[in-house]
């Protein structure tokens, strides 16, 4: 804020001046850019001239900022080491070429550093000109077009689209980004973000003289570090590894949007791209990501897995060489081999373990050649005894094909997607069960296909059955009704205030049909005024209602004990002879379906209400799930039950087909599948077994149809499940955008949007397994930087549209594991 203040003010003062002079892009060895003046590219995007980062500082520097757009950020600072002290400075190309600045006094400041590539005293005409890129070039009548020296080549603290992070091998040239000492200082900081050429070439974060983050090396389209870089779509980077040159730029995949990679002075490296409207950078990654990020966290061999607590294992093979400090959660030591290596000379009497989903070690002492196939990769590995592990991750990107290392293997992680695998050698008799974290749903394909045939003659037969007894039950229903009743009165176990009947009759003005908010599945839903003016809602159990007395008793226990800001409040009940209902607190804006399915008040609904939605209801089911006294299931989470309050925050209700577990069950069967068609999980209509995944499922659904203001309505029969198949099939075409609403598609930051759709693919998948718990979902939500794995096909998909499945990456995510994650972060905050 004060930075673009202090912008904003230097934009004033800069303007005034140069609007006498005309603007131009070019400096001469006649003209010298005087402090005050500035030099803007011909398309207006960038602009050079004096600035000073701390207002209340005499300091001068010569930089090139943001022009056309709101946020004037800095890209590049010439004398980062030595500022002008006062204004009165000027910025002068020498007629060799050479720019120099120079302070009030005539002293020279700082002079442009050689490249190399200007051959001394031979340049004729020499002009700098500040390019729409950015970037500031010196041009010299010698060389014709081609330029002498660029910014580019020296880089400050941002990255821009074109510019080579790198080496050139030939001129030693190393072009690497070095943080701002703080924020509003622009001597270098600490933090260096550079290739190192050790081994096998890698991006390192560096912090003084230690590693800070690893970016690791450069295999096909990613680094290994951070494998979600093929995934940018706003951005296509690059990575060259030649004889000539190491290294990596970045382009705008779509043409015309401004993008930049800047690392802070805190060592963050965050990438934005610039959204218009509303006008701001997004950020759309940003790296360490994560505790697993921390360079060699886990130490030699070990491992970190950020979804599980505690964070570090040691590999297969492998066990901790410090154990009471690794209880203690202090890994760096690493872990060491059960069994000592046999190692004789190229009989391969070693094995090897997979693991999976990894994030390499560090390459640094490790050798590549990409001319070994998988076998001879091995067979190199078997030969060397210091070789301790290889992996072939190059080969299908077209990188460095064989990786071997030797000695410890550092830096190690688990992600969620896109890691490499890794083959680590071990004692031949550890080698025999190979671990790797991935599973796979093969068999339960088949299922998944068999099931929903008897799934869809199950129902059909269970519907028949059901109006059957229907009839002959009814006459018994109304005799046992009203002994329940009298039952229930008496009970002890429920911990509530009753109310009078007449209060009810007298708050709701006799259940008048204005009172009427509408009507449920068990029956009218009533608006009341209690004398004391309190407004309630009394939900009016109809007689014939198909929830029992079992389920009202339900709902009244499971929900009377609980108490969330996402949960509607249950105030009391009341039981007299004909009649059951229960009191809740009064929701003046009603359900969440009569915004989001109707033209004129969804558009009411802004992103950022749609958002804290979302994250509400995630919150709400959390409790339910996981930190409740009780374990719940809801069983029928839909936008209907989702009541919207004067704030318009989220409140879950409708307990009425709660489960409640107790214990460490998690999951249940049952004959009898109740719930609304659309928000069912597979494995629930087909074989009614639910669990808290299924609630996941539902809440899914919820997701997409906030952010597409459409419905998923479907019964089992037909195969339309219209908004899931539509969000498939957009986020697989790379158009997930689309799946938004005209009413929100004004303004709103994409990568938000796009990160809810896609924990809301998530949430539908059609494995149980794949769905995320809820603490994950708002870990995803939260965390704008958490990777997301990529999204596996979502249940009740149109079985013609299927898409190629890559298990080889997914880790395993155990229930206990992510129950613990939750856990550790509710403790961190
Ligand atoms: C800024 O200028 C560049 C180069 O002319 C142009 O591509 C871009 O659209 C402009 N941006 C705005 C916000 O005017
Ligand atoms: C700005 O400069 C003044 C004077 O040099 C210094 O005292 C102050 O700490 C600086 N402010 C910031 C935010 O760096
Ligand atoms: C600085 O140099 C310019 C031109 O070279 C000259 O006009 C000016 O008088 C000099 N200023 C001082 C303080 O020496
Ligand atoms: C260019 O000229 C400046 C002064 O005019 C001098 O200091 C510098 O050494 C020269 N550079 C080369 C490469 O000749
Ligand atoms: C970054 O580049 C500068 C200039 O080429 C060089 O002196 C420095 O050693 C580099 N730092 C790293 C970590 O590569
Ligand atoms: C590259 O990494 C190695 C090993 O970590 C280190 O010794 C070396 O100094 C690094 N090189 C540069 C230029 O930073
Ligand atoms: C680092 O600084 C950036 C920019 O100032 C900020 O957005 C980010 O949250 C900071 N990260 C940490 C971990 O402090
Ligand atoms: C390695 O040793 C540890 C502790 O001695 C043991 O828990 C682990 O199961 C062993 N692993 C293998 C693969 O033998
Ligand atoms: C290893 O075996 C190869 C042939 O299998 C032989 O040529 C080589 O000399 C042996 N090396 C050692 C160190 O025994
Ligand atoms: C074994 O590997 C190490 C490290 O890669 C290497 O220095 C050594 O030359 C290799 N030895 C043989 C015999 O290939």
């Amino acid at each position: 804020m004060q930075k673009t203040m202090i912008f904003v003010l230097f934009a004033i003062l800069s303007i005034l001046p140069t609007v006498a002079t005309s603007l131009r892009d070019t400096l001469t060895t006649s003209s010298p850019l005087n402090d005050g003046e500035t030099l803007i590219s011909a398309g207006g995007a960038f602009a050079l001239g004096f600035f000073s980062p701390n207002s209340s500082s005499s300091k001068r520097y010569v930089a090139i900022w943001y022009h056309n757009i709101s946020s004037h950020d800095v890209v590049w600072v010439a004398n980062t080491r030595s500022p002008v002290a006062g204004s009165g400075g000027s910025l002068a190309l020498t007629s060799n070429g050479t720019l120099l600045v120079f302070d009030h006094k005539n002293t020279t400041i700082w002079s442009s550093p050689s490249t190399g590539k200007t051959p001394t005293g031979t340049a004729i005409n020499p002009t700098a000109q500040l390019l729409d890129t950015g970037n500031l070039i010196v041009r010299d009548d010698v060389f014709g077009n081609n330029y002498v020296w660029q910014s580019f080549d020296h880089p400050s603290n941002t990255m821009l689209a074109g510019m080579f992070i790198g080496w050139d091998r030939r001129t030693r040239l190393n072009r690497n980004l070095t943080s701002w000492a703080s924020p509003t200082d622009p001597s270098p900081g600490e933090y260096t973000t550079a290739i190192n050429l050790s081994g096998v070439p890698q991006v390192i974060v560096t912090q003084g003289h230690s590693v800070f983050f690893r970016g690791g090396p450069m295999i096909g389209n990613r680094l290994v570090g951070m494998p979600e870089t093929p995934n940018y779509a706003v951005i296509t980077v690059t990575f060259v590894t030649t004889t000539e040159e190491v290294g990596y730029y970045f382009e705008p995949a779509v043409n015309n949007v401004m993008s930049m990679l800047r690392l802070n002075s805190n060592g963050t490296g965050q990438r934005f791209v610039w959204i218009d409207p509303p006008g701001q950078w997004s950020l759309f990654s940003e790296s360490p990501q994560d505790r697993c990020d921390e360079f060699s966290l886990c130490g030699p061999f070990g491992i970190c897995n950020a979804y599980e607590s505690p964070s570090c294992r040691c590999l297969y093979g492998f066990r901790p060489k410090n154990p009471p400090r690794w209880v203690l959660r202090d890994a760096r030591d690493g872990c060491i081999r059960n069994k000592t290596l046999d190692c004789r000379n190229g009989t391969g009497t070693d094995g090897f373990v997979t693991v999976s989903g990894v994030k390499l070690p560090d390459t640094s002492a490790a050798v590549a050649d990409s001319s070994l196939g998988s076998e001879e990769c091995k067979a190199r590995c078997l030969k060397n005894c210091s070789c301790t592990a290889y992996s072939l991750a190059g080969a299908a990107g077209g990188g460095s094909g064989c990786i071997i290392w030797a000695g410890e293997l550092n830096d190690m992680r688990f992600f969620p997607t896109g890691g490499s695998e890794l083959f680590v050698r071990v004692a031949a008799t550890d080698a025999s069960g190979t671990v790797s974290s991935q599973y796979n749903h093969k068999g339960k394909r088949i299922i998944a296909i068999v099931v929903p045939l008897i799934g869809c003659l199950l129902i059909g037969c269970i519907l028949i059955s059901c109006l059957i007894a229907y009839h002959n039950k009814k006459k018994e229903r109304t005799r046992r009704y009203h002994k329940e009743n009298d039952e229930m009165a008496s009970d002890n176990d429920i911990d509530l205030p009753f109310y009078d009947f007449e209060t009810i009759v007298e708050a709701t003005n006799n259940f008048s049909e204005e009172n009427k908010l509408g009507e449920g599945g068990f029956g009218p839903v009533y608006k009341g005024k209690k004398r004391d003016g309190k407004e309630i809602a009394v939900k009016r159990l109809s007689k014939s209602s198909k929830q029992g007395a079992n389920e009202f008793k339900n709902e009244v226990m499971s929900i009377a004990k609980l108490q969330h800001r996402n949960l509607v409040l249950l105030l009391g009940c009341c039981i007299q002879r004909h009649e059951r209902m229960l009191i809740y607190e009064y929701m003046p804006n009603k359900s969440l379906d009569t915004f989001l399915f109707d033209k004129e008040k969804k558009v009411l609904l802004n992103w950022k209400m749609r958002y804290n939605i979302i994250i509400g209801i995630a919150r709400g089911l959390l409790y339910l799930h996981q930190d409740s006294a009780v374990r719940i299931i809801h069983r029928d989470l839909k936008a209907s039950n989702i009541l919207l309050n004067q704030e318009m925050e989220p409140k879950i209700s409708d307990f009425g087909l709660a489960r409640i577990f107790r214990g460490d069950d998690t999951k249940s069967e049952t004959k009898r599948v109740v719930g609304t068609y659309g928000y069912m999980s597979p494995e629930y209509v087909m074989e009614g077994i639910f669990s808290v995944k299924s609630d996941v499922f539902s809440y899914g659904v919820i997701i997409l149809e906030i952010i597409s203001n459409r419905r998923n309505t479907s019964s089992p029969s037909q195969s339309n499940n219209h908004l899931i198949d539509r969000a498939w099939i957009l986020w697989n075409e790379g158009k997930a955008i689309e799946l938004v609403d005209e009413s929100i598609s004004n303004s709103f930051p994409i990568i938000e949007v796009l990160r809810c759709i896609k924990v809301g693919l998530l949430c539908v998948q059609e494995y149980t397994n794949d769905r995320p718990l809820m603490s994950s979902v708002i870990l995803m939500l939260t965390s704008g930087t958490e990777v997301l794995p990529e999204p596996k096909r979502p249940g009740f998909v149109s079985r013609g549209y299927s898409f190629e499945e890559d298990h080889s990456s997914s880790i395993k995510q155990g229930v206990e594991s992510i129950n613990e994650v939750s856990l550790t972060i509710l403790d961190g905050r």
